[in-house]
């Protein structure tokens, strides 16, 4: 009988609930923090902390003002960028730092940030050759008519970008001047010396 009871009293004890203290498991700790740490590299790069303007599939408000068309000045020189990395970023560089060897600066360059447009736009419209000074350093390389084979709005818009890129601040080339300056020196005309540039008016 007695063994009955003592029975009894360890069975229910048995079943008694604990308050013993557990630790959280390591795992659950790691995962929240993994997943911690990836919601917020996905919230970083997606969200744009939160933009109610931006929307699917844009991520940041810089990106999706690259989008949106353009008007008045910042159309010509997306126009006027456009056209210099077809035509002359070859040689002259994204950045208008020219190559050595291969084509001076335009960026700080005297021939780019003269006053008036006349002698700048003969440039790419005629071509230029033979011995030239660029920021202090000698050149004797030919340029043929790279501009001429574009339209007025473009080479203009071109002209205007790289007169106020990279540091230069000089004022805005229009088509009018261009058409201007190409109906005044017809089909085909030859290469340009710097002497020849330097007679003509700034
Ligand atoms: C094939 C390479 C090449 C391309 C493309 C080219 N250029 Fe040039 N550019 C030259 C060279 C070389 C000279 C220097 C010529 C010399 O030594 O007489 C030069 C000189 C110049 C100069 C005067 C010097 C200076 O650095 O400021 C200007 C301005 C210029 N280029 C503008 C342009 C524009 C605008 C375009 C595009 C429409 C263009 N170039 C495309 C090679 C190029």
């Amino acid at each position: 009988m007695s063994d009955d009871i003592s029975k009894r009293c360890c069975l229910a004890n048995e079943s008694e609930p604990t308050v013993t203290r557990s630790t959280v498991p390591m795992w659950i700790i790691v995962v929240t923090l993994v997943l911690l740490f990836f919601g917020g590299l996905y919230f970083d790069s997606h969200g744009d902390w939160g933009n109610q303007k931006l929307y699917k599939p844009f991520t940041s408000a810089e990106q999706l003002e690259t989008f949106q068309p353009k008007s008045g000045a910042a159309a010509v020189m997306a126009q006027g960028r456009a056209s210099y990395e077809t035509v002359c970023g070859i040689c002259h560089g994204s950045d208008g730092m020219g190559k050595p060897g291969q084509a001076p600066a335009l960026a700080g360059s005297e021939w780019v940030t003269t006053k008036g447009v006349n002698r700048l736009a003969h440039i790419p419209l005629a071509g230029i050759s033979g011995p030239l000074q660029v920021k202090g350093q000698n050149w004797n390389l030919a340029m043929a008519a790279m501009g001429a084979a574009l339209p007025d709005e473009n080479l203009a818009a071109a002209l205007t970008y790289i007169r106020s890129s990279w540091g230069n601040q000089a004022g805005e080339v229009t088509a009018d001047e261009v058409r201007n300056i190409r109906a005044a020196i017809g089909n085909s005309p030859p290469m340009l010396s710097r002497e020849q540039l330097l007679a003509l008016p700034e």
